[in-house]
């Protein structure tokens, strides 16, 4: 595996890559690798010729009040991991890299982030856009692999692939989960002992919307205050939102049919989570 911290280096060694008819996948991630990660890879890693990796703790996408700071970091074992499963090229550059000069610009995302994480989160979209752009272009991929766990994400990097003209592949990859339910996360650690007993609830939630959806109940309301209250009753966490929305426009549901998502995010002490389902609905 080889590893750059440089981009103009990385860019030439795709340059030559790509001047032999190598087909290249990309993988970008904040590392702490886990099994959701590595996910990724493997589908890379059997789609393409090239697997390649970034590891960028992206400040544009924090918010002021944010755990920019306190977000988990361990580069030496993200390599091992990386290495073990079959990334080539590993990139990780710091931050005087990827930002080295004045911010000229600033993407703004007009669509499909005033609900969910986008509305917590202001400006959050902007950053991963952002930084997504720039990532794009240096590595200049075939396809991109990116977890269905950050469903908004992958509705905001598809309008983002669409609009700016990028040919590019989007590969949305299911999420991985414990063997409790809980979506695997570098944010998990900071879940207190309880809370980790606590958390398996956000999935369990989802299933239990589902279900009822796949019964026949059609009333978004009913459907999102039920969450509500069993996630309530079953957490020390603070409810940040439940929706029921259309997927990827991720728009207000007149009637639940075709593909919709239903989302949670639950800010618990230290660790806010993320989580969704997303399902086909028939008439
Ligand atoms: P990060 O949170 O490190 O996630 C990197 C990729 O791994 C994302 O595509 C995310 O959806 C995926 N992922 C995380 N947990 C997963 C799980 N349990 N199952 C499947 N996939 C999972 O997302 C980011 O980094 C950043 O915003 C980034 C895109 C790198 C831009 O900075």
């Amino acid at each position: 595996m080889d590893i750059f911290t440089s981009k103009m280096d990385l860019q030439r060694h795709v340059q030559a890559l790509k001047s032999v008819g190598k087909t290249i996948g990309f993988v970008p991630t904040m590392g702490f690798l886990h099994e959701g990660h590595l996910k990724l890879v493997e589908r890379s890693v059997a789609e393409n010729d090239i697997t390649i990796m970034s590891i960028f703790v992206n400040p544009l996408q924090f918010g002021p009040n944010e755990d920019y700071d306190a977000y988990p970091r361990n580069p030496d074992k993200d390599q091992v991991l990386a290495k073990q499963a079959g990334v080539d090229v590993l990139f990780m550059p710091d931050s005087s890299d990827m930002y080295d000069q004045e911010h000229a610009f600033h993407i703004h995302v007009l669509q499909r982030t005033d609900r969910l994480c986008g509305k917590s989160r202001p400006g959050h979209f902007d950053g991963v856009v952002t930084i997504l752009m720039k990532l794009f272009h240096i590595v200049g991929p075939n396809r991109v692999y990116f977890g269905l766990k950050d469903a908004q994400q992958i509705s905001v990097v598809d309008s983002l692939i669409n609009y700016f003209d990028f040919p590019i592949e989007l590969v949305a990859v299911e999420t991985v989960r414990e063997q409790d339910g809980l979506a695997r996360s570098s944010r998990n650690v900071y879940l207190t002992n309880l809370e980790r007993k606590e958390a398996p609830y956000l999935y369990k939630a989802l299933k239990m919307g589902e279900q009822q959806i796949l019964q026949g109940e059609r009333n978004v309301e009913r459907i999102t205050q039920m969450i509500h209250e069993y996630i309530e009753k079953n957490t020390s966490g603070k409810i940040d939102y439940i929706e029921l929305l259309s997927f990827p426009e991720l728009r207000s549901l007149s009637s639940i049919q075709g593909k919709v998502i239903l989302a949670i995010a639950v800010q618990f002490t230290r660790a806010r989570l993320i989580d969704n389902t997303i399902l086909t609905v028939g008439n």
